[in-house]
């Protein structure tokens, strides 16, 4: 079958919700035993059950990616039990403000979750990879580490920093048989979507979901499955000459707009 991942097992981190259950449950169907790492319980757990109901195998590890401790003990459970060889770096806040209103506070929780959380996770992960000479590791950016988007001062800090932390790591272990890539999504349909739209615009919630999926050329947001595929492929054996290198999963946002 192509892009197997049978047998292997793959850490997915905010795996309970949107782009990352979307990725787990796709993972499990082309054979993975997931692990998912998230800090809702309840989301968590319910994937593991949906993908359980699907005859997949997954387990479900409650941890906060900006805590290295916790990081580091989730990552020596699951590896006493099974060979790690997918980390996907996936959690991810938002948070919408110019500099003037962005705080110091937000720019830390931010940081903490985006930045610090994708450095834990390739932190526990790479002794793993090391040792066994060879892993795979897929951080979740976005458009925003490519273009400016108005409004979004701590995010596109964050995500332009999982752009560089993963070209950083994709040459200083290229030669452990580890690749590391990102993918860029665009505005992908999830709860962090309905969410920030509910958060931020409660009068006009229908007019802001138009104008934001008119914001990708092709005229809609992309779907979690969308963005579970490309993670699948870069994931897969099939990807096995790419590494240090940035995919834009976008319905044309950065290249065709203006
Ligand atoms: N949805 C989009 O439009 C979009 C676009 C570009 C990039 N992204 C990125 O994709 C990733 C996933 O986004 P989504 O839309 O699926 O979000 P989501 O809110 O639907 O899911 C995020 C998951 O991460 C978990 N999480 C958050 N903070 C955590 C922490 N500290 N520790 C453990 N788990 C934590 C949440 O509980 C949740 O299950 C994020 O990194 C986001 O920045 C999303």
């Amino acid at each position: 079958m192509i892009f197997s991942l049978k047998g292997k097992t793959a850490i997915i981190t905010g795996g309970g919700s949107g782009i990352g259950k979307a990725i787990a449950a796709t993972f499990a169907k082309q054979g993975a035993h997931v692990c998912i790492l998230d800090f809702n319980v309840d989301n968590g757990r319910a994937t593991v059950s949906e993908i359980e109901k699907t005859k997949g195998s997954a387990s479900f590890y409650q941890c906060d990616v900006a805590n290295q401790e916790q990081m580091e003990g989730v990552f020596s459970e699951i590896s006493k039990n099974h060979r790690i060889a997918i980390l996907v770096n996936n959690a991810g806040i938002a948070h919408v403000g110019n500099i003037e209103n962005t705080n110091v506070e937000d720019l830390d929780r931010l940081y903490n979750v985006n930045i610090k959380g994708v450095y834990n996770g390739m932190k526990a992960a790479i002794p793993y990879f090391k040792k066994q000479k060879g892993g795979v590791i897929v951080n979740m950016a976005s458009i925003a580490s490519w273009v400016g988007i108005d409004d979004r001062f701590a995010y596109s800090m964050t995500k332009g920093a999982v752009l560089t932390m993963s070209y950083s790591v994709a040459k200083d272990y290229v030669n452990d048989g580890i690749r590391c890539n990102t993918i860029s999504p665009a505005r992908v349909h999830t709860p962090f979507v309905d969410g920030f739209i509910e958060k931020n615009y409660p009068d006009n919630q229908a007019e802001m979901f138009e104008n934001l999926s008119k914001t990708q050329p092709i005229g809609r947001m992309g779907k979690p499955e969308e963005i579970a595929n490309l993670a699948l492929y870069l994931c897969s054996d099939e990807a096995s000459f790419i590494t240090g290198t940035d995919f834009p999963i976008d319905g044309g946002f950065i290249k065709l707009n203006g």
